[in-house]
């Protein structure tokens, strides 16, 4: 309450981290921003999930660790701002870590690809555009992901993020990308900036694409963990998530419960994010 031209504390109000004192803090901090939408990543959350870095005054943690990191939304607000010493990420998608181990090692030549199909898309109208996504999309679906496509695929990837429905992804029972063309009037294809700062960033980061338990060697005592899993379908009978790879189900929950048991016996610090109202993204998913 503000009496005068004083701010009157009640004295059991939680004192707010200082950002100043923060251990890990870097000196030049940049801005990182995720480099696609990706169900989950809701950046609101980060300030909640800042207060749970370990701050000034705690142990000192030198180990990052998301197991699950979609598209990365916390683990960008962390890369711009703290050193860590060691981070190691993952997720199941293919076709996402591809896009994360192009940007850590062939920045260059995905900007190019990016700004080339930007050029191309936004001075096009609404038929053109339509032609071109959908022309993409085909390409995306048909060529294979391997070492000699690994660019092509990710500036595809990218692309079709930036200029599908909502930045969704999902794919049907063959595992051909889907999602329609969304209606941005003027999508950034290629941040250019972002792009290459976080290709910096990432030279120091382990990136794995498999099972979130893979992750169990990496985490110990000295580890910060983030877990951001998949939402548990409503229904078991949903067309969307019965075939997507994302289901979540009732056994999946059980065995993550399970390996949280098993780090958090190495002492390392865990957060998991519960799935709330975000349930809400996957029903509308569901939609189509
Ligand atoms: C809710 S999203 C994470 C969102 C993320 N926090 C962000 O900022 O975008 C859950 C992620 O878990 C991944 N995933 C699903 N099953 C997995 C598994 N068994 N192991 C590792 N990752 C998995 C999905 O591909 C998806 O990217």
């Amino acid at each position: 309450m503000m009496v005068g031209n004083m701010w009157i504390i009640p004295s059991d109000a939680e004192k707010p981290m200082d950002k100043r004192t923060v251990r890990y803090e870097r000196e030049h901090q940049i801005t990182l921003k995720p480099f696609v939408k990706w169900v989950g990543g809701k950046g609101q959350l980060i300030d909640e999930l800042e207060k749970l870095l370990p701050a000034n005054g705690e142990k000192a943690l030198s180990k990052y660790c998301e197991p699950m990191v979609g598209g990365g939304a916390l683990l960008f607000n962390v890369l711009s701002k703290y050193d860590f010493a060691e981070l190691y990420i993952s997720d199941i998608n293919p076709e996402l870590i591809n896009a994360y181990n192009v940007i850590k090692k062939n920045v260059i030549e995905l900007i190019s690809r990016l700004q080339e199909m930007q050029m191309v898309f936004l001075p096009m109208d609404g038929n053109g555009r339509k032609f071109y996504y959908y022309s993409i999309r085909d390409k995306f679906n048909s060529v294979k992901l391997a070492d000699e496509t690994a660019i092509e695929k990710a500036s595809y990837f990218i692309f079709l993020n930036k200029t599908c429905f909502n930045g969704l992804y999902r794919v049907n029972r063959n595992g051909q990308f889907n999602v329609p063309m969304g209606a941005y009037k003027n999508p950034m294809i290629c941040d250019e900036e972002n792009l290459l700062n976080i290709s910096k960033v990432l030279q120091n980061v382990t990136i794995v694409c498999g099972d979130y338990t893979l992750s169990k060697d990496f985490i110990d005592r000295d580890t910060f963990v983030y877990l951001d899993p998949p939402y548990r379908p409503i229904s078991g009978t949903s067309a969307f998530t019965s075939y997507n790879a994302d289901a979540f189900d009732d056994a999946e929950q059980i065995r993550l419960a399970k390996f949280i048991d098993e780090i958090n016996a190495t002492g390392a610090k865990i957060v998991l994010r519960q799935p709330n109202k975000e349930l809400k993204t996957y029903g509308f998913a569901n939609e189509f």
